[in-house]
């Protein structure tokens, strides 16, 4: 007989916390497309804040003439990270490296999070509307998520975390983008300063950085003179290497060997090294590719500005995000979806926005004739 004979139910010992989570699985390109009736090469997807323009011409011949397939990679990205700190001007020690900025959420996490033995950080703080990775990484690492909403116009209740640690001033992990996403809206300097000054670790998030003016907007420097402050950036969005899961963290120095000791030994693969590093090195076509989406941003807005329809917020990120009033959702949903053009929906409390990642001027084009068809049909109606 064997040890374990009597019923042995496979996913009842499944650990709980994985019940409330939802699979993250968009549905591919190839089946919108089918779904749609259209060639894949039709579809216009402006939903991922994606780079249109992708890797560089050099980053693509680094990539195909890759020759180390069959190597392991450098664990601790050494050449990678003394290319950030150059281009940061940032001590290369503080800085690890990820599989997406996304790896480094997790990591961070998982640093803090309580040890039957002792010691951790058991909250996290998320101020939705925000990306949904550091409330996702908060539940799947056992931490309570404080929930400090954002205003109706995305500025982060600072009072509101301020009372909060005064109500219970246990050390927690604060997570902000800044710009933010969906909004595109940045931080204030005397906003993070402040946040700064409470009982918490504030990750700072800076995924888009690159699309305003990062020497005067990034608060990496700032890493180097406090003990609570985490700043994350990525090659995803203004390097165009979204696919190959590149992102870095500069942290306090105190934390690196704890960080090293914990993190997967091969996470960051070569490829994607080589990748991020040609980037680097091309550093003026990647800047120019960035010009023109910056230029383009500000294009489509003053002609999304035209719509009747649609009130455009603030951004200095590579997307612009669209109140709809007047107009269902849905009924733009499908007119844009007939002409393959994917834009990203909402659930509530955001479910009457779109956000619009920038693209080329031509995809932009094709989103802004959808919106004024919609908007010549809603006034004749009138
Ligand atoms: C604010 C923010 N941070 C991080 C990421 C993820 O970056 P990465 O591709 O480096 O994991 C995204 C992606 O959409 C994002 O919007």
């Amino acid at each position: 007989m064997s040890i374990r004979d009597t019923e042995w139910n496979l996913t009842r010992l499944i650990g709980e916390r994985v019940r409330g989570l939802q699979e993250y699985a968009p549905e591919p390109l190839e089946e919108v497309a089918h779904r749609l009736g259209l060639p894949v090469g039709g579809l216009i997807k402006l939903d991922a804040n994606e780079n249109p323009y992708g890797p560089t011409k050099h980053t693509l011949d680094i990539l195909t003439g890759y020759a180390y397939a069959h190597r392991y990679p450098d664990p601790i990205c050494r050449r990678l990270r003394q290319a950030i700190g150059e281009y940061l001007n940032v001590d290369p020690g503080c800085i690890l490296v990820g599989n997406g900025s996304d790896e480094l959420i997790d990591l961070t996490l998982r640093l803090f999070r309580p040890s039957p033995a002792g010691g951790g950080i058991g909250q996290v703080i998320d101020c939705p509307p925000t990306f949904g990775m550091y409330s996702f990484y908060g539940v799947t690492n056992d931490l309570e998520v404080i929930e400090i909403p954002r205003d109706q116009d995305f500025r982060v209740d600072v009072e509101g975390i301020v009372a909060l640690c005064q109500r219970d001033p246990q050390p927690k992990v604060l997570f902000l983008a800044s710009p933010n996403n969906p909004d595109g809206q940045l931080l204030s300097d005397a906003e993070l300063a402040r946040l700064l000054e409470l009982p918490l670790l504030v990750v700072l998030d800076e995924a888009y950085i690159e699309f305003g003016d990062a020497a005067q907007n990034s608060r990496v420097g700032w890493v180097a003179e406090r003990d609570n402050l985490i700043v994350l950036r990525t090659f995803s969005k203004w390097g165009g290497l979204a696919g190959l899961r590149v992102g870095y963290g500069v942290f306090p120095q105190t934390l690196m060997t704890a960080l090293y000791r914990l993190k997967s030994p091969y996470n960051v693969n070569g490829l994607a090294q080589a990748a991020a590093q040609a980037t680097l090195e091309d550093l003026p076509t990647a800047q120019a590719n960035i010009h023109k989406i910056v230029a383009e941003r500000e294009r489509l807005r003053t002609k999304l500005q035209e719509i009747s329809f649609l009130r455009i917020y603030p951004s200095q990120a590579n997307f612009l995000l669209c109140r709809v009033q007047g107009m269902a959702v849905e009924t733009i949903r499908q007119a844009m979806e007939k002409r393959g053009i994917i834009l990203r929906y909402f659930r509530p409390p955001l479910e009457d926005c779109i956000r619009i990642t920038v693209g080329t001027p031509m995809q932009d084009e094709a989103v802004l004739m959808v919106f004024r068809a919609l908007d010549k049909e809603r006034q004749d109606g009138q």
